[in-house]
């Protein structure tokens, strides 16, 4: 079985008084019986490690070079972020596809980079809107799978996000059938890449609240969910955790 994953990408939001979420997260989820990982912005990485230090919660960063280290001015190494406590990163969310003009091939390094300073990657892929309406998602999606894994790539440092563009910070979720729709195809595509691809981590994300987590987390080869907007507070994480 794939292991469940509750994780939140706190994007470009989050200031030192943000670890009183992460302490109370902590407190609410004490011994929890699925993952829980929070990806804050990189000026956070290590006072939320070393908050989270010693729990059963992990901390990730949102992006890594896909270099070791060099003349990259503003950028941050796979190796960096481990350095500071992460366990996770996240490579090829579509803001980072979007606005940094990211290709497969640049997630596929980027994963790499992550794997090879011991780091899970979790890496995200979705369909536009213009994508989805043409017909072509599955296309779209099967093909980033394709390109964005590297070599090497397992169930044990691989973690897989179907996040459909039009889903993220807009209200719109995915239905069960869409969202199942997905999933079975990036999990055949999974099973027929990897030996181990049954045992891939498949996250949902698009919108994951409180309200509509449960009906989420029973739709097939759904493991769990990435988690933005409602990931910032406690108040709001807390319940889409314990619907996992
Ligand atoms: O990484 C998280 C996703 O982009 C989802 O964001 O929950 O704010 O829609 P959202």
């Amino acid at each position: 079985m794939p292991k469940k994953l509750a994780a939140g990408n706190w994007k470009m939001n989050g200031l030192t008084a943000g670890l009183d979420e992460v302490r109370a997260l902590q407190a609410a989820h004490p011994e929890p019986s699925v993952g829980i990982l929070i990806c804050p912005p990189a000026t956070l990485l290590s006072a939320v490690a070393g908050a989270l230090g010693g729990t059963a919660i992990a901390a990730g960063g949102q992006d890594c070079h896909a270099e070791a280290n060099g003349a990259h001015t503003g950028d941050i190494s796979a190796s960096m972020l481990a350095d500071a406590g992460a366990s996770h990163v996240i490579v090829g969310h579509s803001e980072r596809r979007g606005e940094h003009g990211e290709s497969d091939e640049d997630v596929a390094a980027k994963a790499a980079a992550a794997h090879g300073a011991g780091l899970t990657a979790i890496i995200c892929l979705g369909e536009s809107q213009a994508q989805r309406e043409a017909g072509e998602h599955l296309a779209v999606i099967t093909a980033q799978l394709a390109g964005s894994l590297p070599g090497g790539a397992t169930a044990a440092n691989t973690i897989i996000a179907y996040e459909p563009i039009w889903a993220i910070g807009t209200g719109l979720t995915a239905g069960p059938e869409e969202i199942a729709e997905a999933h079975t195809a990036l999990r055949e595509a999974l099973e027929a890449r990897l030996q181990d691809g049954a045992e891939v981590t498949l996250l949902y994300g698009g919108s994951v609240k409180g309200a509509n987590a449960a009906e989420i987390f029973a739709v097939p080869n759904v493991d769990g969910a990435l988690v933005g907007g409602a990931s910032l507070t406690s108040a709001d994480f807390s319940p889409i955790i314990s619907a996992l």
